[in-house]
């Protein structure tokens, strides 16, 4: 048997397209946006220059406006569901019309540390164009203060208990008919339900009609909250981004009046009687009263406190293995239901790099051998229970063998493990 290392490369080259890297195959046949981020830091433990091209051609299909894309349509393939001919952007080639958490700088920091004299160019050509997304974060998505999402799919985050208020004020009843594929390549039991999916295609439908205009989908949009996850992502993003503009000899002014603006926000997304940060619906300032993952990512952007400290240790105590992406004493948690209880390894990496850099290293750790101990007994999967470790959703994924590569598959005694295995 190959060593989990050869393992997680093995998927990622077989889900190599040349330049860009499908999450798995079937349920996912096209370039996710965060994916592709976490794509490129896996492949810098074995091919620096492959991380580069990955987050190239990620950044080449940005829109004028800056935003960059959730999904970019390079072949057709029947097999996934919205396609282009929903989405119908007009971009070449073809894109989804609503964005993603935006890792992308995070991950490029990773991938240039790990070897800073071959990515200094290759950093230098991709900083004006993260830094154009950024801007259109700012611009665009924080006009309320924290990051504004405006489909649960820009989340990443898609079903998570973050939403169910804002989605209950959308109306799916007129989404049309259409024939949903994720659920003939995964059990459809852990997969969003068909309301979701109706309210997610009306969401799309309002998009398309207002031909993408950002400031009709923002004003009149079924749908627009403040995300935690990504108010986090994007406010390490904005640092990481500072960091590597600093050492490229740019001014970063911009940049940290954007990451000071988003940190004053914060008390906005603190929910005082959840004691957590919470989603909240924009349009009626009602805030979401669930705990989730998102707003564990404040330690991703260390913005931590000993109220959400207490949380994080409540709800992580009370399942066996790492961060679930809801609250296990929540009536709606669901072990096995995608983002509703599942634990995610890509969110565990992103969580312990928090962790590590303000000093927890134990958390880290725990967390580390936890989401280890997952992989090594069931495989490269997307998501698994909390509880039992019973592996979910696609198998063989792109995420899940990258952070094996550059953090799950890193313990202490990985060298001896991998000897033996
Ligand atoms: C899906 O199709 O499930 C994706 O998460 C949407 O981006």
């Amino acid at each position: 048997m190959s060593s989990l290392d050869d393992q997680a490369r093995a998927i990622i080259r077989g889900n190599d397209r040349g330049g860009y890297t499908l999450p798995t195959r079937g349920l996912y046949p096209y370039q996710w946006n965060w994916d592709s981020a976490f794509a490129a830091w896996g492949f810098a433990t074995f091919d620096n220059p492959r991380a580069w091209d990955e987050l190239d051609t990620l950044m080449a299909s940005q829109w004028d406006t800056g935003m960059v894309p959730h999904i970019i349509f390079h072949t057709p393939d029947p097999g996934y569901f919205p396609g282009p001919e929903i989405w119908r952007t007009g971009q070449t080639p073809p894109t989804s019309g609503i964005t993603q958490p935006p890792v992308a700088a995070t991950m490029a920091r990773l991938v240039w540390e790990m070897d800073p004299e071959a990515g200094h160019d290759r950093m230098a050509a991709l900083y004006p164009k993260l830094l154009a997304w950024h801007r259109w974060w700012h611009e665009v998505r924080c006009t309320h203060g924290p990051a504004a999402i405006t489909h649960p799919w820009e989340s990443g985050r898609d079903n998570c208990p973050d939403w169910d208020i804002g989605m209950a004020g959308v109306n799916g009843a007129d989404a049309g008919p259409y024939e949903r594929r994720d659920t003939g390549h995964v059990d459809p039991e852990m997969r969003p339900t068909k309301e979701d999916y109706d309210r997610y295609i009306t969401m799309v439908n309002f998009g398309r009609n207002a031909g993408w205009d950002q400031a009709q989908v923002v004003a009149d949009g079924p749908f627009l909250m403040a995300d935690p996850g990504i108010t986090f992502m994007l406010l390490r993003a904005d640092e990481d981004l500072a960091v590597m503009g600093r050492a490229l000899g740019h001014d970063v002014t911009e940049l940290e009046g954007w990451a000071k603006a988003l940190r004053d926000a914060l008390p906005l997304i603190w929910n005082e009687e959840l004691g957590a940060y919470d989603a909240r619906d924009l349009r009626t300032g009602q805030f979401a009263n669930v705990l989730g993952s998102g707003a564990f990512l404040a330690y991703l952007a260390d913005a931590g406190n000993p109220t959400l400290d207490a949380q994080l240790m409540r709800v992580w105590d009370s399942v066996s293995y790492g961060i679930p992406s809801a609250d296990p004493e929540a009536a709606i948690f669901n072990p096995r239901k995608y983002w509703r209880g599942p634990t995610w390894p890509v969110l565990n990496a992103l969580l312990a790099v928090g962790l590590r850099d303000s000093g927890r290293t134990d958390l880290a750790e725990r967390l580390r051998a936890e989401t280890e101990s997952l992989i090594r007994q069931h495989g490269f999967y997307e998501y698994f229970d909390p509880n039992d470790a019973t592996p979910c959703g696609g198998a063989d994924f792109t995420w899940t063998a990258a952070i094996w590569l550059t953090w799950a598959g890193q313990g202490a005694e990985a060298d001896a493990v991998r000897g033996a295995a």
